[in-house]
């Protein structure tokens, strides 16, 4: 396997460069990172919705000028619509054709051996994300998202193909590109994955940031927020989370809560201003009333 000089040189260089993405770490994540990288290993990052999990595999993608390939996982997902499929519909036209076709006057038609080579060729082929990142020539991020959504079947195929890169199509033969892609998995814990599966990667649990590192996202995101803006959002929603809540606000709300309050022109956040965004926050009507039991805002936070 050949060596790009994409790849990260040291555990700052990631920092560095996926700081430089819009991505911003901490020690668990640049370690991982970079040992997945030298290990030649896979990642499975698991934690909660919205805390950064997808968007860990496109900041390395963005960080190594790699391509990204997704495969976005989702319950009934099969090789078909994740390695690659047969153009049928390509192949009867090529069938039709080599008859002789419905043409007037055509005669006879073409060997069956020379159409047959032609039906299991490349033109026929329907690459899907995997196969495109496993036969790719380039520096390539592989994205398995939200594998938990797969059935166990589909795992073990997985599985298969993350211990050797290459896979098998009866065809075509064995199929290996000149480069292993990077690979992130991620997963919500919606279900155990194997242990076999487990053992193949390395773990990052990504859980809600600490309210440092939240307010510089805040800060990194959405630039315009003024810093006493991020400061005292982040702390809010940190409340927030330590309530018991169907839905706990993720980065993305707090996200999306910092760009509606610029929008409607706050640059502080009292009880009124924050009853009246808590929808921005909260998707569940129980969280909201349990939120504006709970919510007390003090006029002057402080950071520490
Ligand atoms: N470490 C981070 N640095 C910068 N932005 C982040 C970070 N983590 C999360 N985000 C922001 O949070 C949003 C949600 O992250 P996402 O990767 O979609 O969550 P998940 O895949 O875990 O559900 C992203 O669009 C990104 O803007
Ligand atoms: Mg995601």
């Amino acid at each position: 396997m050949s060596r790009s000089n994409a790849e990260f040189t040291g555990v700052v260089d990631v920092r560095d460069r996926l700081t430089e993405a819009g991505y911003l770490v901490d020690a668990s994540i640049e370690t991982v990172v970079y040992l997945a990288e030298r290990l030649g290993k896979p990642i499975l990052v698991e934690g909660p919705a919205g805390v950064g999990k997808t968007e860990l595999a496109k900041a390395v993608a963005t960080a190594r000028g790699a391509d990204l390939v997704r495969l976005q996982c989702y319950e009934g997902l099969d090789e078909a619509k994740a390695l690659y499929e047969w153009n049928y519909k390509k192949q009867l036209l090529r069938i039709t054709h080599a008859r002789g076709g419905e043409t007037p006057g055509a005669e006879g038609g073409e060997a069956w051996d020379e159409v047959e080579d032609d039906l299991f060729g490349e033109d026929y082929l329907m690459e899907r994300p995997l196969l495109r990142a496993l036969r790719s020539t380039t520096d390539t991020v592989l994205l398995i998202d939200e594998v938990d959504k797969v059935d166990f079947e589909f795992e073990a195929l997985l599985l298969e193909i993350l211990s050797d890169f290459q896979v098998t199509i009866p065809e075509l033969g064995t199929v290996t590109g000149t480069k292993h892609p990077f690979v992130v998995l991620t997963s919500n814990n919606s279900r155990e994955l194997s242990e076999a599966l487990k053992r193949r990667c390395l773990y990052l649990y990504l859980d809600y940031p600490t309210l440092e590192r939240e307010r510089d996202i805040v800060m990194s995101r959405v630039p315009e927020a003024p810093e006493a803006l991020a400061d005292q959002l982040v702390r809010i929603v940190r409340s927030l989370r330590q309530l018991e809540l169907k839905k706990p606000p993720s980065i993305s709300e707090t996200l999306d809560w910092a760009r509606t309050l610029l929008e409607l022109g706050f640059d502080t956040i009292d009880e009124d201003v924050a009853r009246g965004t808590m929808n921005v926050l909260l998707k569940y009507q129980q969280d909201v009333q349990k939120a504006n039991q709970h919510l007390r805002i003090s006029p002057r936070p402080e950071m520490n």
